[in-house]
């Protein structure tokens, strides 16, 4: 009798039989960036999730290198005063953001800096894009997404991330970087970035949120598949080193998606409220916080994420030490 349960029977079998393992390696480790000095703001529906002024955010940075993690994605948290129809804020090189990156990499040279390349957090609507009578502008939003991406990479950025959804995107911000000699900063795209209930938490680190409308004419329809591989082939086709499938755990067969069909790697974005679920069945008792995150993030790179975005980085690391 064929018995597969022959291959689960001791620890030692099954960690020969193990096909996917997650490793601290995998990992990108999303951090928000607030004005000022000495701050360190919990996000109240992210428990254990930080905003951190600059200082604190070097020493985050420092704690975190020590326990393996290479790999970043910083977010500011813009001051309402700043934000203008046209997300100026975003390239202004003595800002928040650009100042943060540029004594990131500084002090950290060796640590990979990814940066989000979208004009919500700087953008007086609250969206990605250029609002214009209630219409989301594409083609003019892409100087500012250009603008913004040659910004982040003269402060030092190695990966840029359009995280926007407009078209052409890609195309436009490479062209921009290699004009500017920037040739060796990647682009990790979002790639198939979806309409998503689950950036709820997320908007309210930033008080990023749409003042009006959604943002549906530019995120996808969370019931589409097949529209992830014209996103794909387009990314793909435009220059993106990665590309990435957000939100994650809801759209494990995007992933799969887009692994079968792309030889780069794939990234996949665990996003804020898939974080803050497990967290807060976890903080009521009614599920092992600790193991429900492991599985979560091995059920993501089994479907065939090489690189995972996730609020669980440190707490990973610190189990996997
Ligand atoms: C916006 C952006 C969002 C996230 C990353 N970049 C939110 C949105 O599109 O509204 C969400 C990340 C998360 O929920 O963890 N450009």
């Amino acid at each position: 009798m064929r018995r597969p349960r022959r291959n689960r029977k001791s620890e030692v079998v099954r960690s020969l039989v193990q096909e996917h393992q997650v490793t601290v390696n995998d990992l990108i480790y999303p951090l928000f960036l607030v004005e000022g000095k000495n701050v360190r703001s919990e996000v109240a529906s992210m428990p254990r999730v930080f905003r951190f002024s600059p200082d604190l955010l070097l020493n985050e940075i420092e704690v975190c290198m020590k326990l393996g993690i290479k790999s970043f994605a910083l977010f500011p948290n813009i001051n309402e005063s700043l934000k203008d129809k046209y997300a100026k804020e975003s390239y202004n090189e003595k800002g928040l953001y650009l100042e943060t990156i540029r004594s990131v990499k500084t002090r950290f040279p060796e640590a990979c800096i990814l940066t989000d390349v979208a004009m919500d957090p700087y953008s007086s609507d609250g969206h990605d894009g250029i609002v214009e009578d209630g219409k989301i502008l594409n083609d003019e939003t892409l100087q500012v997404l250009a603008r913004m991406a040659v910004a982040q990479a003269r402060a030092g950025a190695d990966i840029v991330g359009p995280s926007d959804m407009m078209d052409g995107r890609v195309g436009y911000i490479r062209e921009a970087l290699d004009d500017e000699g920037f040739i060796d900063v990647s682009i990790m795209s979002y790639t198939a970035k979806y309409a998503s209930a689950f950036y709820g938490p997320f908007r309210d680190a930033l008080n990023s949120a749409p003042k009006s409308g959604d943002k549906k004419t530019y995120q996808m329809d969370p019931s589409n598949q097949s529209e992830a591989l014209i996103e794909a082939d387009l990314d793909y086709s435009e220059g993106a080193d990665f590309l990435m499938v957000k939100p994650a755990l809801a759209y494990l067969d995007v992933i799969k998606l887009l692994y079968d069909n792309f030889e780069i790697p794939i990234a996949a974005y665990n996003v804020s409220g898939e974080y803050s679920m497990i967290k807060a069945a976890s903080e009521k008792g009614w599920i092992d916080g600790e193991k429900a995150m492991i599985e979560s993030l091995t059920s993501i790179k089994r479907a065939g994420a090489k690189i995972i975005l996730t609020y669980f980085a440190k707490e990973f690391a610190i189990l996997d030490k």
